[in-house]
């Protein structure tokens, strides 16, 4: 029998706001409590760990998956019923890829959307089909003070809106969605959630599932929503993956946003998921009490003048530059 491995990796930071490469792991080998624990810590830390060149089973996927947390079966996602926590995406031109290519955490139309997910890749066309990820934490540091403390204390409501042109338009599918509103009704959830792990801030809206700001106005909330939607799509805060075959992704649906780029059609694709179950998420005070910001991103308020670093209007005179 294998013994367990020694708790060793060695984690290669591949972005600035997220993102690391987990070395000196072989994931078809057990891992013993510390090794998990080591993984789990990293996981909220760098929130999004890749493990590149794990040629591993289904089944070593989902008892890997298992080791953080039980696994959820998605309530919409085509799954076979003899494994139905398991989603297989298999893309070509008879089967296009659908519903991904949105900025989104997955499921938060849940009351406890799952802590992670896990991605395996098992066929990659040869260009194209990368994943976005973005660090809604970098995003929430990203924004104002004052920003900060409006949003903190703030409630969403979200909704499982995309999957609604699944149900066919007769009695039966009308039904069958009722039923389905019956047992997902819109969850609630703080716009700014505390990550249980990590103790980080994270702006918790996405644009697939996030469908109002409770408590404000149509308009209100539109223009709000769209504003932090836009938090997710800045560059310093986002990486883009290149899959190969045999690289499994475990992201923090805690944590980041994710987009599948819908640009290799009609070359094959073909990858698993796992999520794994999550808590319920817990919001922040509303004051934040002048907490220091440490932006990426260059977002200063008007008139602080002090932090415009070396850009300053110079005084030229026009007859020097004649
Ligand atoms: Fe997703």
């Amino acid at each position: 029998m294998n013994q367990p491995q020694k708790t060793t990796f060695e984690f290669k930071r591949i972005g600035a706001s997220l993102g690391a490469e987990v070395g000196g792991i072989d994931l078809a080998q057990p891992l013993d409590d510390a090794a998990i624990e080591e993984l789990r810590v990293a996981h909220a830390e760098h929130e999004v760990l890749i493990f590149r060149d794990q040629d591993i089973t289904t089944e070593q996927q989902k008892a890997f998956g298992r080791r953080f947390g039980k696994l959820t079966v998605h309530p919409f996602a085509p799954s076979d019923e003899e494994a139905p926590e398991l989603i297989v995406f298999d893309n070509d031109a008879d089967n296009p890829p659908w519903g991904t290519d949105i900025w989104h955490s997955d499921e938060t139309f849940r009351a406890e959307p799952p802590m992670g997910t896990m991605l395996r890749a098992l066929i990659v066309p040869e260009v194209g089909g990368d994943t976005m990820f973005t660090s809604m934490s970098a995003a929430f540091e990203g924004l104002s003070e004052r920003m900060q403390s409006f949003v903190s204390g703030l409630e969403a409501l979200h909704d499982f809106k995309p999957f609604r042109q699944l149900f066919s338009d007769d009695a039966e599918g009308r039904r069958s969605l009722r039923d389905f509103e019956e047992r997902y009704p819109p969850s609630t959830h703080p716009v700014v959630r505390l990550h249980p792990v990590s103790g980080k801030k994270v702006l918790f809206v996405n644009p697939q599932f996030t469908v109002a700001i409770k408590g404000m106005g149509e308009s209100e909330s539109r223009s709000l929503l769209d504003q932090l939607f836009r938090q997710a799509v800045v560059p310093e805060y986002q990486i883009r993956h290149q899959w190969r075959p045999h690289t499994l992704v475990f992201w923090d649906n805690r944590a980041v946003q994710h987009y599948a780029i819908h640009d290799f059609y009609p070359q094959r694709r073909k990858m698993e998921r796992i999520t794994m179950k999550g808590d319920r998420p817990t919001g922040v005070a509303a004051a934040l009490g002048g907490a220091s910001v440490k932006s990426q991103k260059s977002n200063r308020g008007a008139g602080d003048k002090a932090q415009y670093s070396a850009h300053k209007p110079i005084d030229v005179k026009e007859s020097e530059t004649a």
